[in-house]
């Protein structure tokens, strides 16, 4: 009888049917009376029962190794009962045909593919991250990816909010000259953009609220579990708001994405996969000022202290350690506000109730700390020249940013979000490494 050609995604394909499927072997079992394999699609994993003498096994020995690829009939039926699989369906093949053959170095492979989770620092792991990929845990982590990219689409369209695409090649920072990648281009210099921002606020006034999901570069010179040279940015910019609008949107924005991700099915299985025990984040979010966050870090015992070894002052850094005490003690996300004048970017507003902070805001989550940073923007054209100033910038390239308050400026305010970062959290991985494809940091732009 003819077959039906099938994924596995289709589950409206009724027991019974004569289908065709095509995957690669996951798992391979060969045994007296039956061989069974495991084949995967992408979309899932079907048991497969070959009884012995639909070939002979030797000859299925020779062809069957994990991750050939073949294409298998047969009949879709029901698992006997008392017995699992992965699909709740089961195939018995009575007919293949072998499409791509497997080097059958069955342990090697075995190996590579099993280890998605286990040691994302290893350089041969990361040389062979085409492969890792084809295993069950690091192909979880990128189809947890693609729902959570998704729920952010959704959620910026169910707020009105308009998909915008700014340019990559740039020549201006964004958050500081020391990580910039400077790249040739034609006949002058450009920058790898750091950030969409400045380019989102130019759009305000004529497309109202918008967001961008782009790539963003960072030449971090140090090696951590969660820096990135290339990340995928995902960054918004409100207009007409004031400071608490902001920190309202962005909690709703991460609670929306994660309910989202929760409702759907697929998305539900592979976070209990991931993540067991998963607690989604309540609202409102815990709010802490940074000198609040510096008297509690001081109040520990031992005290916290800051990056050079002494006690935490105003104005200090609250770096990656302590901010990791912070989040795994308090171990619910954080909304850290009003951060100083001097440890943040050029562009911040100012608190006008105190004029050594500014209306910015970090999200800090458990496991991975600081997810989120945005602020209000300053809107005043002298404000912000002096800031330039005062940083040191040179205004000149800026010339279209600072027109941006000539014509007619406005309260605005927005942040980006590490899309890795907030997987990591999500998919409870120990480093963003796991979180991308194919990871980029320094000393590594391959595979
Ligand atoms: O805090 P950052 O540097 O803020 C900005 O770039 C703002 N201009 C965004 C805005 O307001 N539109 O970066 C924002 C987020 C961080 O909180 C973090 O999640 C992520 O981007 N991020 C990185 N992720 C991975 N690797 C890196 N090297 C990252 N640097 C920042
Ligand atoms: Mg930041």
């Amino acid at each position: 009888p003819k077959a039906q050609t099938i994924k596995l995604w289709n589950k409206a394909v009724p027991l019974g049917s004569r289908v065709r499927v095509f995957g690669h072997i996951h798992r391979l079992r060969v045994q007296k009376q039956a061989t069974f394999l495991t084949l995967k699609d992408g979309y899932g994993f079907l048991q497969c029962v070959l009884a012995a003498g639909t070939l002979t096994q030797t000859y299925e020995a020779l062809l069957f190794a994990q991750e050939t690829s073949l294409f298998v009939y047969g009949e879709l039926c029901s698992v006997p009962a008392g017995a699992t699989a992965p699909d709740g369906r089961e195939l018995h093949v009575d007919y293949y045909e072998v499409y791509g053959r497997a080097p059958g170095d069955a342990e090697a492979i075995t190996n590579i593919v099993a280890s998605g989770q286990q040691d994302p620092w290893e350089s041969d792991m990361l040389d062979k991250r085409h492969l890792v990929l084809r295993g069950d845990k690091a192909s979880a982590v990128m189809k947890l990816r693609s729902i959570l990219y998704e729920a952010f689409i959704l959620a910026f369209k169910d707020r009105r909010m308009a998909a915008v695409s700014p340019p990559a090649f740039v020549q201006t920072q964004v958050e500081g000259g020391s990580t910039l990648f400077k790249v040739p281009y034609y006949n002058e210099d450009a920058y790898l953009t750091q950030s969409s921002q400045l380019y989102l606020e130019t759009c305000l006034p004529s497309m109202g609220d918008v967001y961008c999901i782009e790539k963003s570069f960072r030449a971090e010179k140090s090696l951590t579990r969660r820096h990135l040279s290339e990340y995928t940015h995902i960054e918004a910019e409100l207009d007409g708001i004031v400071f608490d609008d902001l920190l309202v949107h962005i909690e709703d924005v991460i609670c929306t994405v994660v309910d989202a991700v929760l409702a759907d099915p697929a998305g539900k299985e592979l976070v209990a996969l991931l993540h067991p025990g998963f607690v989604k984040p309540q609202r409102p979010f815990k709010r802490m000022k940074y000198s609040e966050a510096i008297d509690w870090l001081n109040a520990q015992d031992p005290p916290v202290p800051n990056e050079f070894g002494n006690p935490h002052i105003f104005g200090d850094d609250i770096a990656e350690a302590a901010e990791r005490k912070m989040v795994d003690t308090l171990n619910v996300p954080v909304l850290l506000t009003h951060f100083p004048v001097e440890v943040k970017a050029f562009y911040m507003k100012k608190d006008p109730s105190d004029l050594r902070v500014t209306e910015s805001v970090d999200v800090l989550m458990p496991n991975v700390g600081e997810i989120v940073g945005g602020s209000m923007r300053m809107d005043g054209y002298d404000e912000l020249m002096a800031a330039f100033k005062s940083k040191g910038l040179n205004p000149d390239p800026y010339y279209w940013y600072l027109d941006q308050r000539k014509y007619g400026t406005s309260p605005h305010g927005g942040y980006g979000l590490g899309l890795e970062r907030l997987l990591a959290w999500l998919a409870n991985q120990h480093t963003v490494r796991t979180c991308c494809l194919y990871p980029r940091f320094m000393g590594r732009a391959k595979p």
